[in-house]
């Protein structure tokens, strides 16, 4: 193993000359008009599989962007760990607030800029240069590795959830490992064991049949983004709490034990609020930071259009108003029902005056796994050994939605091993990777191989 972290030490500018050339396509799974780019990125990864001793390598093509898989299967009696990874990017807008372009990344003061440098592409390069280090200097890997990349992670997982129904016995492995989350802070190594989960809805209120003069017809007509706005302030109560009947019905309490771990944690609250540049953190009363973040359901307006929002002023009672609503759910809700509930009532707090239309996104379920897991435990030895110092447990508050399905369907443990930080801005203008995370990840990756071959 040794001279796998020599390997790393030496390629240090290649690693990062590679990542570059990743960064620089534009995968953005959202836009139609990047398809073509999404085809490019995954022959890209799949040559970067191939380059680093990945044999055996195939595309499936899906209904919507080509999943990439790859496998070396040479260590017999090994466990097999499956990497997941996803080469999708959010969309970059607004370009305007990027100091450099989103896809031509760039290295200021040890960190990397562009889109998907952190999420996800920086953090699956990792995996797979890790692979690199063992094959080009031991010829072999200590476990067996396959490889599965999508590229619709941002947009809902559809086609690898399909993809996984049909194809158990090709992603059957003994842990899949994930590298999609953020450290707990800079420089503490984190193992992650929960992800909240996501009902996505589009309401649309339409009021009278074409947007109108408002001196000619406002005080007349109800208008749907006064309408709109008042429905979306009626969804949380003066304590933070969601007013949906039956939204917390399920929510599992935290326990006394994971209370105590959150509470030594030590969040600190004001150091979050200087960093985001607001007097104070808001949310449900009652309830840690963290415990708001990782075990707490949430409700929040994504969008909200209609109306005229061009430059100047122009008078109009527009006909039509729009708003994007996420739910983040914790365990035990489900992402469906809690759409239902969100729909009856939505629609039961609307006057008579507009008509409501509500449309279900994608979602996706929450999970939280016990930490009791082997493979979960060489996580923790692995990122433990690349960091130096003691392994902290975090979970988190984002999603990503196909882990639960890997649980349930490969019946497979799952290490979230995230080198991210929450301050990477992703999603955001300016995201960036610290290439310290990032060589530290390739050790952590590399230690976790050879950690978890003993375990069989
Ligand atoms: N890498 C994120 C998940 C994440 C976010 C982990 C924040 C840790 C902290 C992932 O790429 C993501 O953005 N997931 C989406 C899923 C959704 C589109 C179904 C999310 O959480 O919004
Ligand atoms: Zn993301």
């Amino acid at each position: 193993m040794q001279e796998a972290l020599k390997y790393v030490e030496e390629n240090k500018e290649k690693f990062i000359e590679e990542l570059k050339e990743y960064l620089r396509i534009p995968s953005v799974s959202a836009a139609s008009e990047h398809k073509k780019n999404m085809i490019e990125c995954a022959k890209f990864v799949q040559r970067k599989l191939k380059e680093a001793g990945v044999k055996k390598t195939k595309i499936f093509k899906t209904e919507k962007h080509p999943l990439v898989y790859g496998e070396w299967l040479g260590a017999k009696g090994k466990p097999t760990v499956l990497i997941y990874g996803h080469y999708d990017v959010q969309p970059p807008e607004p370009l305007e607030l990027w100091t450099t372009p989103p896809f031509e990344p760039e290295i200021r003061n040890g960190q990397i800029y562009a889109r998907g440098a952190d999420d996800n592409k920086g953090q699956n390069f990792i995996h797979i240069k890790a692979v690199e280090a063992f094959t080009k200097t031991l010829g072999k890997l200590p476990v067996n590795v396959k490889f599965i990349l999508e590229g619709e992670e941002e947009v809902g997982s559809e086609s690898i959830a399909k993809f996984l129904k049909t194809n158990k016995s090709l992603l059957k492995c003994d842990a899949v490992l994930i590298s999609d989350t953020s450290l707990y802070d800079k420089g503490i190594p984190t193992i992650n064991y929960g992800l909240r989960g996501l009902t996505y809805a589009e309401v649309e209120v339409t009021g009278p049949n074409r947007d109108l003069h408002s001196g000619s017809y406002g005080g007349a007509v109800a208008n749907p983004i006064n309408v709109l706005a008042k429905m979306i302030a009626k969804l949380h109560d003066e304590n933070g709490k969601v007013t949906i009947p039956g939204f917390y019905k399920n929510v599992k309490k935290l326990s006394k034990k994971e209370k105590e771990l959150i509470r030594k944690l030590n969040f600190s609250d004001t150091k979050m609020a200087r960093d985001l540049k607001v007097r104070e953190l808001a949310g449900e009363k009652g309830f840690t930071t963290l415990e708001r973040l990782w075990a707490r359901p949430t409700l929040d307006c994504n969008g909200i259009y209609g109306g005229y929002t061009g430059e100047g002023a122009k008078t109009v009672l527009p006909s039509k108003a729009t708003a994007k609503i996420s739910m983040r759910l914790v365990p035990n809700q489900h992402p469906k029902e809690i759409f239902r509930a969100f729909s009856k009532y939505i629609k039961s707090i609307a006057p008579k005056s507009v008509k409501v239309k509500v449309t279900e996104m994608h979602g996706g379920f929450p999970i939280a796994f016990s930490l009791n897991d082997k493979a979960i435990k060489a996580g923790a030895k692995a990122v433990s050994k690349a960091f130096g110092k003691e392994t902290v447990f975090t979970r988190e508050g984002g999603s990503i939605p196909i882990v639960v399905d890997f649980v349930k369907v490969l019946k497979a443990p799952v290490v979230l091993m995230g080198f991210g930080l929450d301050s990477d801005n992703i999603h955001s203008p300016n995201e960036h990777f610290s290439l310290d995370s990032f060589f530290k990840g390739v050790y952590s990756s590399i230690y976790f191989m050879d950690e978890f071959s003993r375990s069989k």
